[in-house]
């Protein structure tokens, strides 16, 4: 049967993983609310299309930390791809490549940065768990600058592992037949079964519950590397990762896996970049499963959006060609909702495309001059103003 949609590759992928596999990278914490949030919260911003606009040409190119790129659509982190595809972070590797994004690797990947290094040119970004063993953390950002990666990708929502009900019932383990290969030669590659997730206990012995902001500052002293901060939600540590030298910030809740009842990252999003004031670019993680949320990223000031799960779903059921047709799908819906709401470049996507539940009300309500009286003192910079007519 023809895939016509990203998200139908995740029934495809449920078929053919074993349960443990496929729950993993399923499964959000705890309630799963935020899991279930990240999707809705898309499908409650709609748009506010602008007609006969000459859209016969499109360019949804863009550039991120100055790496020019064909698409404002990029490859998240995601552990242990080797699970859902022989040829896991290689494979996925290869067909950023070929669809001219980023591709980010896991600190977790069951291939090494060299191996995917090794697949060939690509821009590739690294996602960094910090250990408590700052020497396997210096040799690691160190092998990553020298596999030719261009960005660090901390990850600061993961003190702990969140809890997933699932892994917990399924004792999820890594499989024996593979490695966390970047730690391999440092003793620290191997899983071990436990009562509960694996992971979680992983995660509990290896990475570092004392990281702080003083910590992206070392992180500078190790690496020339621009530094992107992922897992921030909120203005307050925006604005701190900005004092403390981040490059960029990626708005993300870890695909729900983390804390449960946080907002959906879309939702998030505007606080962050109101936050940032164009410093540095923000980026978006989360449920981002058709080129309309992708448009309604950038209408709401992110510079690009990462994909996970569509990548583990279709690498799983189709290996490199799986893939790539995500990449594909997802850049063809983008470019038509690009013609269809009438902009031609990125540029031209702005917060007037949309509309979200937390604008105030446009037309008409006789009371509408108050609320937007209103919502001008909670959130000055977002107030259209209205043609004068319309106002009375
Ligand atoms: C890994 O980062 C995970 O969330 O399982």
């Amino acid at each position: 049967m023809e895939i016509t949609n990203v998200s139908e590759y995740e029934a495809i992928a449920k078929e053919k993983l074993p349960k443990m596999v496929y729950d993993y990278y399923a499964s959000g914490a705890e309630d799963q609310w935020t899991l279930k949030e990240n999707r809705n919260a898309f499908s409650r911003i709609l748009f506010r299309p602008r007609v006969l606009v000459d859209v016969s040409n499109i360019d949804v190119t863009t550039s991120v930390l100055g790496f020019k790129i064909s698409m404002p659509i990029m490859i998240a982190p995601t552990a242990m791809l080797k699970m859902a595809h022989p040829e896991g972070e290689c494979a996925t590797a290869r067909a950023a490549s070929a669809a001219g994004t980023i591709m980010t690797l896991s600190s977790w990947g069951t291939s090494s940065v060299e191996e995917v290094a090794a697949t060939g040119p690509g821009i590739r970004f690294f996602q960094l768990y910090v250990f408590k063993d700052r020497n396997v953390v210096t040799q690691l950002v160190r092998r990553a600058e020298r596999s030719g990666f261009k960005a660090i990708a901390l990850t600061v929502d993961t003190p702990r592992l969140g809890r997933r009900e699932s892994d917990i019932k399924n004792r999820f383990v890594l499989p024996p037949h593979l490695t966390l290969k970047n730690f391999e030669g440092l003793d620290l590659g191997q899983m071990e079964r436990t009562a509960d997730s694996g992971l979680a206990s992983y995660v509990a012995s290896q990475v570092d519950r004392s990281l702080n902001w003083k910590d992206v500052k070392w992180l500078q002293t190790i690496t020339q590397l621009p530094i992107l901060v992922k897992g921030v939600l909120t203005a307050e540590d925006a604005k701190i990762a900005i004092q403390a030298g981040a490059a960029g910030i990626i708005v993300s809740n870890h695909g729900a896996r983390q804390l449960d009842y946080v907002p959906a990252t879309i939702t998030a999003l505007e606080e962050v970049v109101q936050a940032v004031r164009g410093q540095i670019p923000v980026f978006v993680d989360g449920g981002v499963r058709r080129g309309t949320d992708v448009f309604k990223a950038l209408a709401l000031g992110a510079t690009g959006v990462f994909i996970g799960r569509p990548v583990v779903f279709s690498l799983a059921a189709d290996g490199e060609a799986g893939v790539r047709k995500v990449l594909q799908m997802l850049r063809d819906e983008f470019e038509l909702t690009m013609v269809l709401s009438g902009c031609r470049t990125l540029k031209e996507i702005t917060r007037h495309h949309i509309k979200t539940e937390w604008d105030p009300p446009r037309l008409a309500p006789s009371q509408g001059k108050d609320m937007e009286h209103l919502f001008h003192e909670r959130h000055c910079m977002f107030v259209r103003v209205r043609p004068k007519a319309a106002s009375n």
